[in-house]
């Protein structure tokens, strides 16, 4: 075992439940190795919550360890889109892909500049409680999911949001969701969208109070709660670099331009998928279309049809051979051409290193190591396995539920991330 970046003793005996460390596995807590980003909630990193977000200090270590001068940082499954927000603090070019449509709102949302002032905020704020016009989602189960009470309110102040110019619009949509979010009877402490007794509960008592004055306190509160962590994110210099962002395309069915140098990314977990689904109250609202939303869902992975690949991996066709039910060994195999097809295609563009971080998930009671897998497997198109970093997961907001949605059986939380390099 090599316990090379081990911080304390203690730490030592948390990561004992990892066996068979071999030489080229490194434990870390990339949480605290990075000191200028001072937390994981720090600046516009959490703004709004994604689930199984990375933390900036992930992506902070691969580019202070391995980036160089001029490099361009890939992330072809990049959900709140972390890897832009911290190649800019770094300096580096980047170019983001997700399917989730949102990623094109955080994005912008998490790299305003301060042009406005606290006193625009205020009179735009004030603006909002007098508009008349309005702004209806087309979703058809939208009075399931809001009291017809908060409709009327709800659709001035999206009308409002969806009127504002560009370089003002983005101070207000996130916090506008959030407050939306809250006023629905969805429980917004959980990422699926759930109905609670919580979030009853919620609703009733809103519904009891001056739910208007409270709606407008809690937007102004998102609002300027924004316009800080904007302020604080600005002090950790971002540099003004080239970028590009896809948002909304299959990672399966695209192609990069040109080459990259470093591609780094957490691709979709193995059973913890609906990724749309979590967010698609907030997709809605944004004015995407049923008939969009619905496509997107069809679309993520791991469960959708792929094309067929041959898997070079001696792990996965042992793990294969365990799964007895089909429709585990099915999903268990669409994730893998999946994924794996994905970076193998898109390495063939990739100029200097992958850096792949993945969760060890279960498949009943067995545990799958996905890290070891894609290793084998990208080893065979040239790619050199220099290390694995294991890091413990502690705030990182996974989906809550316990419950493996592929089994319907209740799962151990995974707590261990792996974070696999490989070199061309
Ligand atoms: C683990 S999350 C990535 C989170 C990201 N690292 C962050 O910091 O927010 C995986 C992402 O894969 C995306 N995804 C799922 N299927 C996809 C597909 N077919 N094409 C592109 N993205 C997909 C999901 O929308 C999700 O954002």
């Amino acid at each position: 075992m090599q316990y090379k970046k081990l911080q304390n003793h203690q730490l030592a005996m948390e990561f004992d439940e990892v066996s068979n460390l071999s030489s080229k596995k490194v434990l870390i807590l990339f949480r605290n190795s990075i000191p200028e980003i001072p937390s994981t909630t720090y600046g516009t990193f959490a703004i709004y919550k994604y689930p199984a977000k990375f933390i900036p200090q992930v992506i902070a270590y691969v580019l202070k360890n391995y980036a160089k001068p001029g490099m361009k940082i890939f992330d072809p499954f990049a959900g709140y889109g972390t890897t832009g927000l911290v190649a800019r603090i770094y300096g580096y070019d980047y170019e983001l892909w997700d399917l989730n449509p949102i990623i094109e709102v955080i994005h912008k949302t998490t790299t305003l500049k301060k042009s406005l002032k606290t006193q625009d905020l205020i009179e735009l704020l004030e603006e909002i409680k007098k508009s008349q016009k309005e702004f209806i989602p087309n979703w058809s189960n939208l009075n399931y999911w809001f009291p017809k009470e908060f409709l009327l309110l709800l659709s001035k102040a999206w009308g409002f949001a969806h009127s504002l110019p560009e370089d003002t619009k983005y101070f207000f949509l996130i916090p506008l969701l959030n407050t939306t979010r809250y006023f629905s009877w969805s429980d917004e402490t959980v990422h699926k969208l759930y109905k609670s007794k919580y979030s009853r509960k919620k609703v009733e008592n809103l519904l009891e109070g001056n739910w208007e004055t409270r709606f407008y306190r809690m937007l102004r509160d998102e609002v300027f709660k924004l316009f800080n962590k904007i302020c604080e994110y600005e002090k950790l210099d971002p540099k003004s670099v080239n970028f590009k962002i896809k948002s909304g395309v299959d990672t399966l069915e695209t192609r990069l331009d040109e080459a990259v140098n470093i591609l780094i990314t957490s691709p979709p977990y193995l059973q913890a998928q609906e990724y749309i689904r979590s967010t698609k109250l907030e997709l809605f609202w944004l004015g995407y279309t049923e008939d969009y939303i619905k496509n997107l869902s069809k679309k993520e992975i791991p469960y959708r049809n792929v094309n067929e690949i041959e898997i070079y991996s001696k792990k996965y066709h042992e793990f294969r051979e365990k799964i007895k039910e089909s429709h585990l060994r099915t999903l268990f195999e669409r994730y893998f051409k999946a994924i794996l097809g994905a970076f193998s295609t898109l390495g063939e563009k990739v100029e200097n290193y992958m850096c792949i971080f993945v969760g060890p998930a279960k498949i009943r009671a067995t545990p799958i190591p996905i890290d070891d897998i894609v290793i084998e497997h990208l080893q065979k198109f040239g790619w050199k396995h220099e290390v694995t970093y294991i890091d413990k997961i502690l705030s990182r907001v996974m989906f809550e539920s316990n419950i493996n949605p592929a089994t319907g059986m209740k799962d151990s939380r995974i707590k261990t991330e792996h974070l696999v390099i490989l070199k061309k």
